[in-house]
């Protein structure tokens, strides 16, 4: 609102249309620089030196414009300080009554605001997406946590959101732990903790299959006839199941898709600990063959593939020109023995998904690593002549996270994280015996505590930048961490419980009282909060809204020796809460967009 005014007021000034000033105000990233700023050269007036136009327009600037003070001038930044007592009384009650919806312009998400009954705009987030029986490492983590987020973020601003995690859950190494649960599976240890289970399995068989391997070449070296030895050795035998598996034979897929049941329930019971659930499990396995047949035949007949040396592949640079072309490689979709792979399912699958839900957008949340993979994927949607549908996918990437490790060794699984960093919050509890003792369920909060570090950890840099796991750090209750962050959350709800006032008495509370910079500042924070939304529906960055948070509990904690509320009088105590609870308001939604859980103690 307060940019939509500063606009319109602008564009009468300058004679600039408003949709070139709306988006060249930005927020400051500090209130003593103002609260909008604008660079002259971005409303691309011509003729006149940008310091000078600022000057005038400056000049020209009402004097009792009732949101802003007159702008001061810098070079050719224009800055806009709004008014205090306006912004005061605007803002807090526009909180109250919007609660946590405050911010959410659930219209945006509309295909046509007017007409509702023409229904919400449709996206696809997939992410998350680990491979069963395989460990879930800190790219599935990132892609959980930034899935998570982007996903709120769009429920929030309106969206119909679909949820799809893709497994990876096809291909002849599940044909592998088939042969290795025949051999030293264990149904006791399957049903309890299936995921670790078939990860020994997985990591035992492989490592038999390699010891095996090594043992045939060095015979074949040694002159023997080793014909029967690879005829019957382990992979040869995989290579058999997963056959089996393909052409639907029932017992082996029975015991594929029970591997595949276990391992969804316990990730889901990990899921809920994050806050995330998906509409739809899908996977590698789930696409169908007679359909990546059909595209296999397309991508031939209209020249996109072509044969090479018995398989199949995609010449980018014949048909692509330029440097881009150069750029995709040479992916092989099929390969000699007929078999498909990644990229031709994920092919198949994007088609399936928009005939299946007829999607406005579609987010593939994956590590950087891939990037390549999906270029080359929406690359050949687009040369099967469905470039209407590849303008409408996205690849939401993200570097690696360094230096983890668990008191296991080597291997990072999800859960065993969480463990470590929920003990260290833990212990760091207990060092407080008094507040330990006042805490209810001080596992559940040291569990959510922990969560909240290794996610704001997460969500503190760019997503492309890399991290170096690092426990002390994040849980650390000083500095930009997900335990200050709780803190910083808990601290006004325990205002709340100390002041014991109800919610009329903030409703009715006198605003007008709330006339210090502090409580001022506060509020031109919480003004800025719906526009922090939409900036980063754009960015899609978890750090836009966690940037903007720190700053709310940067204002906060340097507040609260100003504005005390417990010990005022009572007007006054009043008004300082409904300030306060504005602030924990808005701080709690936005802690949920990020995907956590805040505490109130
Ligand atoms: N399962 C894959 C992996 O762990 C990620 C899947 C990404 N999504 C996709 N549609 N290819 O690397």
């Amino acid at each position: 609102f307060y940019r939509a005014h500063l606009s319109n007021l602008l564009s009468d000034i300058t004679g600039v249309d408003t949709k070139i000033i709306y988006p060249a105000l930005s927020w400051t990233q500090s209130l003593d620089k103002g609260d909008l700023i604008l660079p002259a050269p971005a409303l691309r007036v011509k003729g006149q030196k940008p310091d000078d136009l600022a000057k005038q327009w400056a000049e020209k600037f009402p004097e009792n414009d009732l949101l802003f003070e007159k702008p001061t001038v810098v070079n050719y930044f224009m800055a806009f300080y709004v008014k205090g007592a306006p912004v005061v009384e605007t803002v807090i009650p526009l909180i109250q009554k919007h609660g946590k919806d405050f911010g959410s312009n659930k219209l945006n998400g509309l295909r046509d605001p007017t007409d509702p009954s023409k229904g919400r705009k449709r996206i696809i987030v997939e992410f998350s997406s680990p491979n069963i029986a395989k460990p879930f490492h800190a790219g599935h983590l990132r892609s959980t946590i930034i899935g998570g987020f982007i996903a709120n973020l769009h429920e929030f601003a309106g969206w119909d959101v679909i949820r799809i995690n893709y497994l990876g859950d096809w291909g002849k190494q599940y044909g592998l732990l088939a042969l290795a649960f025949e051999k030293y599976g264990d149904e006791e240890a399957l049903n309890k903790d299936p995921i670790n289970h078939l990860f020994q399995l997985y990591v035992r068989i492989n490592a038999e299959m390699t010891a095996e391997k090594e043992q045939i070449e060095k015979r074949k070296q040694d002159g023997e006839d080793v014909t029967e030895l690879e005829a019957d050795s382990l992979d040869e035998q995989a290579r058999r199941y997963f056959k089996k598996m393909t052409d639907r034979d029932p017992e082996a897929l029975a015991q594929w898709k029970r591997f595949r049941d276990l391992s969804i329930k316990r990730y889901q019971a990990t899921y809920a600990r994050l806050n995330i659930r998906f509409d739809e499990y899908s996977g590698e396995s789930q696409v169908s063959e007679e359909a990546m047949e059909k595209v296999g035949r397309e991508m031939l007949e209209k020249g996109i593939s072509k044969e090479d040396k018995g398989a199949l592949i995609v010449d980018f640079q014949e048909l692509v020109p330029g440097k881009e072309g150069k750029r995709l490689e040479k992916p092989i979709v099929r390969k000699r023995d007929g078999t498909a792979l990644y990229l031709t399912r994920d092919i198949s699958e994007l088609l399936a998904r928009h005939e299946k839900y007829q999607f406005d957008q579609m987010i593939y949340v994956v590590a950087s690593a891939q990037d390549l993979h999906l270029r080359q994927l929406f690359k050949i949607i687009e040369l099967l002549g469905h470039k209407d549908i590849a303008v409408k996918c996205q690849h939401i990437n993200f570097g690696l996270v360094l230096g983890m490790s668990t008191r296991k060794g080597t291997v990072k699984f999800l859960d065993d994280i969480l463990r470590d960093v929920a003990d260290k919050m833990h212990e760091t509890m207990k060092k407080n015996e008094d507040k330990y003792n006042q805490v209810e369920n001080p596992e559940a909060t040291a569990d959510t505590l922990g969560i909240s570090s290794v996610m704001v950890q997460d969500m503190t840099g760019k997503r492309i930048n890399n991290y170096t796991f690092n426990m002390d750090a994040m849980t650390s209750f000083e500095g930009d961490t997900g335990p200050y962050l709780q803190y910083a959350h808990a601290r006004v709800s325990s205002i709340r419980r100390r002041a014991n006032l109800s919610d009329e008495d903030l409703a009715s509370a006198d605003l007008s009282l709330l006339t210090e910079a502090h409580a001022v500042n506060i509020v031109r924070l919480l003004a800025q909060w719906p526009d922090t939304v939409q900036t980063t529906l754009r960015t899609l960055e978890p750090t836009t809204v966690l940037t903007y948070l720190f700053k709310m509990t940067h204002a906060l904690s340097s507040s609260y020796d100003h504005l005390q509320v417990v010990g005022s009088e009572r007007e006054l105590m009043k008004a300082r809460m409904a300030l306060y609870d504005a602030a924990h308001t808005v701080l709690g939604t936005g802690m949920r967009l990020l995907g956590l859980s805040p505490v109130e103690r």
